[in-house]
């Protein structure tokens, strides 16, 4: 099947581009920047999602649209939720049967404005013109460790009550991938990862793992957002399924010395 990844270069979006490329799938990967490293036998067509740039000759024959991509920022709106409009009327002019999107659990229960963001990207999607499915994820372990390499540039260690449930970013590029071949299935059980922990305990398992000396720096839970965080409202509920390694085995293979 003809398959388009938008996003196809980024942290999920290249498993998924990966995924697809081994179940023998013909990839296309739409970014704005060429891949440096492409995977073998996809081909990528330069896209932008926030002018619709390059969607139509991108699209011309494909099935099944994958979005993976992702803005974070002042334009996310622009990027993600105009962009999804525009990808969806392209998909409509190519004839695409099938729209996959990637989504955030507890993204309607935390006021942040990207997670605001996402839900009204669900709603583009959810209400629009191609038939779809809808994976919402937890947070990626990369994206947990890029806080704490953030602040341990400045030699500190955020702690705090707020609850996470940090997934393999791999096992939600294959959920994705799977999604592909299972065709329109609606809004599909959220992913995450098999274990909850707060902020100071995934701060604890890094320490562990990595040795550093660093200032703990409590974040109390202050306002409603960090509120939510701390009831867990980013973890998964009974519907969910957990999968795949947690964060300290995430580290071990992030941070192995070759050979070792
Ligand atoms: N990170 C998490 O923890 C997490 C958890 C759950 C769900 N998600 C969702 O997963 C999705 C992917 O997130 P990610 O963290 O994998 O993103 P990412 O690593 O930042 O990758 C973003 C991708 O989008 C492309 N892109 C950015 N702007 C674009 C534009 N204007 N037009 C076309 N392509 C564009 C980038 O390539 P170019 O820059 O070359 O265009 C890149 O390939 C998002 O929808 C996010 O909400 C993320």
């Amino acid at each position: 099947m003809q398959v388009a990844v938008l996003g196809g270069t980024g942290t999920l979006g290249l498993p998924v581009v990966r995924n697809l490329a081994a179940q023998g799938h013909t990839v296309r990967v739409l970014t704005r920047t060429a891949p440096k490293d492409p995977v073998p036998g996809t081909q990528h067509f330069p896209v932008d999602l926030s002018t619709g740039e390059g969607l139509d000759e991108a699209l011309e024959g494909v099935y099944t649209v994958v979005d993976a991509a992702n803005h974070f920022g002042v334009r996310s709106g622009k990027v993600l939720v105009e962009g999804v409009r525009s990808l969806l009327a392209a998909e409509q002019r190519a004839r695409v049967g099938h729209h996959v999107e990637i989504s955030i659990v507890g993204c309607d229960q935390v006021p942040f404005s990207y997670y605001r963001t996402k839900v009204a990207q669900e709603q583009v999607v959810t209400q629009g013109p191609v038939p779809w499915t809808l994976l919402r994820a937890t947070q990626f372990h990369e994206l947990i460790d890029q806080w704490f390499t953030a602040a341990a540039r400045l030699r500190l260690s955020p702690r705090g009550a707020m609850r996470f449930q940090p997934v393999d970013v791999t096992a939600v590029g294959a959920r994705l991938a799977d999604a592909v071949d299972a065709g329109p299935s609606g809004r599909v059980p959220d992913v995450g990862g098999p274990v909850v922990q707060t902020l100071s305990e995934l701060a604890a398992v890094r320490r562990a793992a990595l040795g550093q000396s660093l200032l703990p720096v409590p974040l109390p839970p202050l306002g409603r957002a960090a509120r939510r965080l701390r009831d867990a409202a980013l973890c998964l509920d009974n519907d969910g399924e957990a999968v795949s390694f947690d964060y300290s085995e995430w580290l071990r293979r992030r941070y192995a010395k070759p050979g070792s």
